[in-house]
């Protein structure tokens, strides 16, 4: 069974609509943006911002709530040890932080409690890099594509000789080599890009973190040696060293809350600093963190969530709310994909509460 409106019917059903709502400058809106009226349009959208805003309901106290809800969910996942420095993180720790959509940074947790980036990493590289040679220089040797495959897998590179994303081990060591510079200058600019980003100076890399990957990183040395033979990658070793760095700098939840409110909103720091902004460079990261940012997850993570995330196996997830906010949550244990799982519950629990799910927007 269907309803066909005419013209006086929908008119008569708005009106009984509007005299529901209680202001009337709404009502006001409703009734030019139905007659396409440019101006009520505009302010209409702007009415459906503020209606969506949360900023005067993102308090500390909320967000502690999130966290104790959620912190019990720590004990479903595991400490990553297959780096052995990473297995001495504290299983205890957690802390949840947002930057909103005014670049307010509200943090609850273990707020100085310091881990590595990880995989985070790889959006800042492949910024880096987009800046230098262009997207489409790139993304020549590489693909756009997701993923049902952990971070460290690399069959496709001998299937189609090219690594499947910048988010994956492969892509993003490939990406840090294409970062112009001699010796470790590909890492200090992207060291230097989270600097900027966050407004931390202090930001460093762990060196303890750094030699254990190193020694230990068969697997993405193997990756390395075969985009070598292939011609992918001209370079030497030192360019798998910095992929090994950048994974390697350490940073708070409030860190990765301000990495994602600047891809949220065009590469613009939270402050307001608009010295890289670049709509097109951010959404193009936005659009990798949602297909591929949390590795063989990011399908089910984008009906779940729906908002473009990275993950770090130190424990980190990133989360950009576009045109909006920024999430850092940090919590070690992580599930079998590799991401943190109470970090997880919370960026769940936060997004469900005050409707950040882009699909549903
Ligand atoms: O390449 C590795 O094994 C790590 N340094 C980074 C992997 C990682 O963070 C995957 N993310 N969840």
């Amino acid at each position: 069974m269907f309803f066909v409106l005419d013209k006086n019917n929908l008119l008569s059903l708005i009106e009984s609509k509007i005299f529901l709502m209680k202001k009337s400058a709404l009502k006001l809106l409703l009734l030019f943006s139905i007659f396409n009226c440019p101006l009520a349009v505009d302010a209409l959208h702007a009415q459906k911002k503020s209606t969506i805003a949360t900023d005067n309901k993102i308090t500390e106290k909320v967000l502690q709530d999130i966290l104790d809800t959620n912190k019990h969910f720590a004990t479903q996942g595991k400490v990553a040890d297959y780096i052995p420095e990473l297995g001495k993180m504290s299983a205890d720790a957690i802390a949840f932080s947002v930057v909103d959509t005014n670049g307010k940074v509200i943090s609850v947790g273990d707020i100085n409690k310091k881990f590595t980036m990880q995989s985070i990493s790889k959006i800042i590289a492949l910024m880096v890099a987009v800046q230098e040679n262009g997207e489409e220089t790139v993304f020549k040797n590489m693909g756009y594509f997701g993923s049902d495959k952990p971070f460290n897998h690399f069959g496709n590179l001998e299937i189609t000789g090219k690594p499947l994303n910048p988010m994956m081990n492969a892509g993003a060591i490939l990406t840090v080599s294409m970062i112009q510079g001699e010796g470790e200058t590909a890492f200090q600019k992207v060291l230097k890009m989270v600097r900027f980003i966050t407004k931390n100076n202090n930001i460093n890399y762990n060196e303890a973190v750094y030699l254990s990957e190193k020694e230990t990183g068969h697997r993405n040395r193997g990756m390395f040696y075969i985009m070598k033979n292939s011609g992918l990658i001209t370079g030497e070793e030192n360019q798998l060293d910095n992929y090994f760095k950048q994974c390697s700098i350490e940073v708070t939840a409030e860190d990765l809350a301000k990495i994602g409110y600047f891809f949220a909103n065009e590469c613009v720091r939270f402050d307001g600093d608009a010295t890289h902004r670049n709509t097109d460079l951010s959404k193009l990261i936005q659009s990798q963190m949602m297909v591929a940012g949390m590795y063989e997850f990011s399908g089910e993570y984008a009906r779940r969530i729906g908002l473009p995330s990275k993950s770090g196996v130190g424990g980190g997830i990133t989360v950009s709310v576009p045109s909006k906010m920024g999430i850092g949550v940090f919590s070690a244990p992580l599930d079998s994909h590799g991401n943190s799982v109470a970090g997880y519950q919370m960026i769940l629990d936060f997004s469900k509460r005050f409707g950040l799910n882009i699909f549903t927007q």
